[in-house]
């Protein structure tokens, strides 16, 4: 043994900020350095998320170097041992001065009636780092103003530092380089190029960094002054991937929805359905008073005449067909404990048929049961395995997140999908495969891509590419990847807000009951006579339209637990009206299983949350379901359900991250063994996913994004659109075994030949109509008119 010992290798460097002793992070810039010792420096064009660029200079600070003081700009300078670092000395004074009179020589007086007046970083900084006033008297520069450069957001030029950060963010986070640089000089201005506007699904974020007032929101211009807001911290549960938000409203109504940055889920980044969705919590179409049916109409009822309908109504199912003859479907909109006090009644009354999840998903014991990977897990995965919906377009700050981790060569992405995707540019290998052949696909894959599916961790994105085919292709999938990568991890995908967490909390088949599927050939085969609705919509949400519409056709007692009306539930017998984002507490879990606190921040009237609804209604069932607060259902979620036993209220207040749930999965799927028959004569193979914007909920009610859903047309590839003679905006028959209808049609040279893909649950045509639940894949006629 050695007598001498080795020094323990130094992790952190040392230096010295404004005489202050550091230590810093190897490799951080001065500037964070700065900032995490206690001195914050100026700064505009500084992201902590983007690349640094040095472009306003407002960030100067002096660095002693060997020939004395350096004026060095901190974003672009990394720490290093023994470094002095001045941020407050004269000379860095004088130069932080003067680039502040440098940006207002042209910035207009519009701070009384900018949007971003009294939170404007120039304001701010002007106030604590300005020079007090200026040297400059000549005229101002002019444009036409606002100019809107998408749906969305507009721009008011002449505010513009130029400091790049929309157009960064535009370029290198979100993949839709679409704003810019134009002009030179004195003359240089931000701006889209004509016929190009800034269509991105990401367009509010640069909303929220631009350091100035130049590019304001739509939805929120002159909406507020920031003094009269008030504001919580909460999760956005518009999708799962649960961006950390927080949640402004003025006079009692939600006004504006802002990024925050949780560094394990979306680093500060929200998607426009997310940022702008809150319009729906406050649209007239609400849902706000009890309802009750009187023959052919809905009416307002009180509450205790709802709540004793309802309760007689599904007794009286109970009573006469049994427990059997009664389902919960949906609660994915809702919290943990709205699930959880819902899934508590279901137990109580012996109700199996329960399903957060609308037969668009993997079955429940799949989700819940595979060996898990956090998204931070996928990200910094050796190989990402992306077997899944098109991530922009269903999960889109996960998009982001893989994107990020894509583009910096984190981690080598192997795609395996049925069309083109926003990521398939940055996959290091990109794989096509024929609708319900992905098992064939995979085991192909894992021959080729042998050598790197051997090395490091490879984690697997998994959800339902395609609603026109069975979920066993998928699954044979995830059996083949499961078999030929040992130590494989899954990502697996849910979409909606809290579906995971539903699921996880009870909603889900129970007892060998019946999934959402299930629950409806039942239904349409009048097996079962009461379903409840809890924020679910089959006709807009399960894939085969013909199924929901037998299915809501046939049973005798809808009971519905929503926030609007919607095709499902206008002919129910009840409608209990829910509290929706923004107006109740309670938690929710992401895609990964993080649990995150939702928070109230507007009061909300007469609608009531879902674990009350159910503890109330349980009450007049003769069920006392013990709770009296959201608080208490938090605490017995976590003694009765083992994934929830980290979640205590401490632990969520001690962090804005959250606490994973312990799912502990080892499930290993067996492949079902059966290859996917022939095509039949029809020729094409039949592709609908999901858009962005579509016919739903959230949409429909938020007036500034119902109109940007696209509508579905029907992508074929330009060789197939020729071939059928049929150009862009062409009509076509598509016909499936179920039936017929009339699309136009869209050249998409993304979609692969042979293949037909429509969006689904759009506002004009239900591709929804084409797709048979039971068959493994499905193909289309399509015809010229
Ligand atoms: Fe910066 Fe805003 Fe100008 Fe974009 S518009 S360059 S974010 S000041
Ligand atoms: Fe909300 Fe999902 Fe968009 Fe995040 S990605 S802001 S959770 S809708
Ligand atoms: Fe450093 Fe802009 S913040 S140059």
């Amino acid at each position: 043994m050695s007598d001498t010992t080795e020094a323990p290798k130094k992790t952190t460097v040392s230096i010295t900020v404004d005489g202050r002793a550091h230590e810093a992070v190897p490799g951080q810039l001065v500037i964070d350095a700065a900032e995490d010792a206690g001195v914050y420096v100026p700064r505009f064009c500084y992201h902590p998320r983007m690349a640094p660029v040095g472009m306003c200079r407002q960030c100067l600070v002096e660095v002693q170097g060997p020939r004395g003081p350096l004026l060095v700009v901190s974003c672009m300078t990394s720490v290093a041992e023994n470094q002095v670092v001045l941020t407050d000395s004269p000379t860095v004074k004088k130069a932080q001065e003067g680039v502040l009179e440098f940006l207002l020589a042209n910035h207009p007086l519009d701070c009384p009636v900018c949007d971003k007046g009294g939170e404007c970083p120039l304001q701010d900084q002007a106030f604590s780092h300005g020079p007090g006033e200026s040297r400059f008297v000549e005229e101002k520069r002019h444009y036409e103003k606002p100019i809107a450069i998408s749906d969305l957001v507009y721009l008011d030029r002449e505010r513009c530092i130029l400091c790049d950060r929309c157009t960064r963010f535009a370029k290198e986070v979100a993949g839709d380089p679409l704003i810019h640089f134009v002009n030179r000089g004195n003359t240089t201005e931000v701006n889209t190029f004509p016929e190009d506007p800034f269509s991105s699904y990401f367009s509010g974020n640069v909303v929220q960094i631009c350091p100035v007032g130049a590019l304001t929101a739509r939805p929120y211009r002159f909406k507020a002054r920031p003094w009269d807001l008030e504001q919580v911290e909460s999760t956005c549960t518009t999708c799962s991937v649960g961006c950390r938000v927080v949640v402004q409203s003025t006079r009692d109504e939600l006004v504006r929805y802002q990024g925050v940055d949780s560094d394990p889920v979306n680093w500060g980044w929200l998607c426009d359905k997310g940022r702008f969705g809150y319009e729906a919590t406050n649209a007239a179409d609400r849902v706000r008073v009890p309802m009750v049916r009187q023959g052919d109409e809905l009416v307002e009822a009180s509450w205790s005449t709802a709540l004793a309908q309802a309760a007689k109504l599904v007794k009286g199912a109970i009573e006469r067909d049994g427990a059997g003859s009664v389902a919960i479907l949906g609660g994915a909109r809702s919290s943990n404990e709205g699930a959880y006090a819902w899934a508590t009644l279901a137990r109580a009354l012996g109700v199996d048929a329960t399903d957060a999840q609308l037969d668009d998903g993997l079955p429940a014991d799949v989700l819940l049961g595979l060996p898990r990977a956090t998204i931070d897990d996928a990200c910094s995965a050796t190989t990402i395995v992306l077997l899944a919906p098109d991530l922009k377009e269903e999960l889109p700050v996960l998009f982001l997140r893989v994107r990020d981790a894509a583009e910096k060569r984190r981690a080598r992405l192997l795609e395996l999908a049925v069309r083109d995707t926003p990521l398939t540019p940055l996959a290091y290998r990109s794989v096509r495969y024929r609708p319900g052949e992905q098992a064939a696909a995979v085991r192909e894959a894992l021959l080729i891509e042998a050598d790197q599916l051997g090395k490091g961790n490879v984690v697997v994105i998994v959800g339902r590419a395609n609603l026109a085919e069975s979920v066993q292709p998928t699954l044979d999938a995830i059996a083949a990847l499961q078999a030929g990568v040992p130590g494989v991890r899954f990502l697996p995908l849910v979409r909606r807000g809290n579906a995971l967490g539903a699921l996880a909390a009870g909603l889900r088949p129970q007892n060998g009951g019946p999934d959402a599927k299930g629950v409806c050939e039942a239904a349409a085969a009048g097996r079962i006579s009461c379903v409840v609705l809890l924020g679910a919509d089959p006709l807009s949400d399960l894939p085969d339209g013909s199924l929901a519409r037998k299915a809501l056709a046939n049973v005798g007692t809808l009971i519905s637990v929503d926030t609007r009306l919607h095709g499902s539930n206008r002919r129910a017998a009840v409608v209990l009206p829910a509290a929706a984002a923004g107006e109740h507490n309670g938690t929710t879990t992401n895609v990964e299983g993080r649990v995150t606190t939702v928070a109230q921040k507007v009061t909300p009237g007469s609608v009531r949350p879902d674990w009350m609804i159910a503890v109330e209604l349980a009450d007049r069932l003769g069920h006392d379901l013990g709770f009296t607060s959201v608080d208490d259902v938090t605490r017995e979620l976590a003694v009765t359900v083992d994934a929830f036993a980290p979640v205590t209220p401490a632990a969520l207040a001690a962090d804005r991250n959250g606490v994973l749930i312990d799912l502990a999965g080892s499930l290993t799927v067996r492949s079902s063994g059966t290859e996917p028959a022939a095509g039949n004569a029809y020729e094409y193979r039949l592709v609908v996913s999901r858009k962005l914007y579509d016919a739903g909920q959230t949409v429909a009610s938020s007036a500034s994004l119902a109109h940007l859903a696209p509508g579905a047309r029907l992508h074929l590839h330009p060789l197939d659109a020729e071939r059928l003679g049929a150009g862009a905006g062409a009509t076509v028959k598509v016909t499936s075994l179920r039936t017929t209808v009339t699309l136009e049609v869209e050249p998409d040279p993304a979609v692969a030949r042979s293949t037909a893909w429509v969006a689904f649950n759009q506002p004009n045509v239900s591709a929804a109509e084409l797709i048979d639940a039971d068959a493994w894949a499905i193909d289309v006629k399509v015809e010229s008119l």
